[in-house]
């Protein structure tokens, strides 16, 4: 079973398939916590709501796989160490099909992960029917061509989420317990936003949306207010949408060459007694997040948002990278949260030989670079898959399988997961689960490569990246 009960205790005799299933609500349990007894006369299925029997079903589910016709008794009590158990999906570089990703979802619902996190805009794309401001999907959604690594297409590539789509996604992952957490990535990676509306960069000229990889030079224009207002007025609109409790504005690779050649921006500066470009960031995603923590939301922010070192607390920091002059230590110690999702660990994008199944496995739940008593400022973790050099679904169900569900299992089990290798037996015995959702998931053999299939999978990885490629991320990568 995936992730493992955290309490098991086999006691007499078995229960054949006719024995009745009963659920009953305990209003004693914790939100997620469930408990399963199973006798010779009937399965009882016990949790205070929907997300505990949902999990309660899981696990019966899982064990009926396991065991066949007859189960033997046992009882389980079991409930999650992390509330945040995210997988991500990035939908801009390329798009994936609703029936795509309901699959996606569901099979990360078997694993109990309860978010989705959505990333939905980036340089390359903006995803979402906008009817606040529709040049963002009709514009923002197309690209002339596709020149990612050593991929060429001059072909046309479009596609978005109609409001109705995006509706039936928060829907279909609600009846799993999962969240939807959409992310709106900002001041950077906006480029397919500055296609549709160019007045909202710093130099305000045009831009076409983005055909390749990398990190782009353009930026919200922090200094004009006309941009508070877009964001506002676009986050209302998106709001609707996605009902959830949080909501991911990005933050990352935002380099600040552009802020500091900008009058609007640089007179901001001034005018908010901030130091430069960087405590501009903090400023910039303070005022958005203040406006989504006012509307009742929790605003996410990748790592380098902390870097100016006047991040409000309130924003939860999504890490990815290294811990800059201990920065995100300080926004812990003033009492910020924090989700892991570190690049060596949890990026699925990676072949296997560079991020093996063991590396997800082995995420620190509790970074001790981060300090003493880390544990309580962590929600969770997350898996995820950019997907720049992902074309096709067998390609993108090859390199999240099984990797969501070793994450899956880190969150829910945190610290007292067992051994690797137990998790490894156990993931064998699931395999039919992937072949129940059709999934193409990766097999033991491709798990945790051998030093050549490694080295073989890293060369033809970094193939996609031309040397000028790898100098100009350098470049951008020092000035974020
Ligand atoms: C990231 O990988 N740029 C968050
Ligand atoms: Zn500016």
């Amino acid at each position: 079973m995936i992730p493992i009960p955290r309490k098991m205790r086999f006691t007499e005799g078995t229960a054949g398939r006719s024995v009745p299933v009963k659920e009953k609500i305990c209003a004693g349990l914790g939100r997620e916590e469930y408990r399963i007894r199973i006798s010779p006369e009937q399965i009882l299925l016990e949790s205070s709501g929907e997300a505990g029997l949902f999990y309660a079903r899981t696990t019966l589910g899982q064990l009926r796989l396991e065991h066949g016709e007859g189960l033997p008794c046992m009882e389980i009590e079991d409930q999650p160490a992390y509330t945040y158990r995210s997988f991500q999906i990035d939908c801009a570089r390329h798009y994936f099909s609703v029936d795509e990703l309901k699959k996606m979802i569901r099979m990360a619902a078997e694993f109990k992960l309860n978010h989705f996190h959505w990333h939905i805009s980036d340089d390359q794309g903006w995803r979402i029917e906008c009817k606040r401001y529709p040049k963002l999907h009709e514009i923002g959604s197309v690209r002339a061509g596709d020149h990612f690594g050593n991929y060429h297409s001059d072909e046309k590539y479009e596609g978005y989420y109609s409001r109705d789509e995006v509706r039936d996604i928060v829907d279909y992952c609600r009846r799993f317990g999962i969240e939807v957490v959409p992310e709106i990535d900002m001041p950077g990676h906006v480029t397919a936003i500055l296609a549709a509306y160019p007045e909202l960069s710093c130099l305000g000229t045009p831009v076409e949306v983005g055909m390749k990889a990398g990190i782009f030079k353009e930026l919200f224009c922090a200094g004009r207010e006309e941009t508070f207002v877009f964001i506002e007025n676009l986050l209302d609109d998106m709001l609707e949408l996605f009902p959830g409790k949080y909501f991911h504005i990005g933050g990352d690779e935002a380099p600040k060459q552009r802020w500091n050649e900008c009058s609007h921006c640089q007179k901001r500066i001034k005018e908010a007694g901030l130091l430069n470009a960087q405590e501009l960031q903090g400023y910039f995603c303070n005022r958005i997040a203040s406006y989504l923590l006012a509307k009742g939301r929790i605003p996410i922010v990748w790592n380098e948002a902390v870097y100016g070192g006047n991040l409000d607390k309130e924003v939860v920091v999504q890490l990815w990278t290294e811990d800059k002059d201990n920065q995100i230590k300080a926004h812990l110690d003033k009492g910020g949260k924090a989700i892991l999702a570190m690049v060596e660990n949890c990026y699925c994008d990676y072949p296997h030989g560079m991020h093996s199944l063991k590396d997800m496995y082995s995420l620190k739940a509790e970074p001790a670079e981060l300090g003493e008593g880390i544990e309580q400022s962590v929600l969770g973790g997350e898996c995820l898959v950019w997907t720049e050099f992902i074309r096709d679904n067998e390609r993108l169900e090859e390199l999240c399988w099984p990797r969501f569900a070793a994450l899956a299992e880190v969150g829910w089990c945190g610290r007292n997961r067992p051994a690797y290798e137990d998790f490894c037996k156990r993931l064998e015995a699931s395999f039919p689960l992937f072949e129940k959702y059709g999934i193409h998931a990766t097999k033991r053999e491709g798990w945790d490569p051998d030093e050549q299939m490694a080295a073989e999978q890293t060369a033809q990885f970094q193939m996609n990246f031309s040397k000028e490629d790898r100098e100009e991320a350098r470049r951008a990568q020092e000035n974020v």
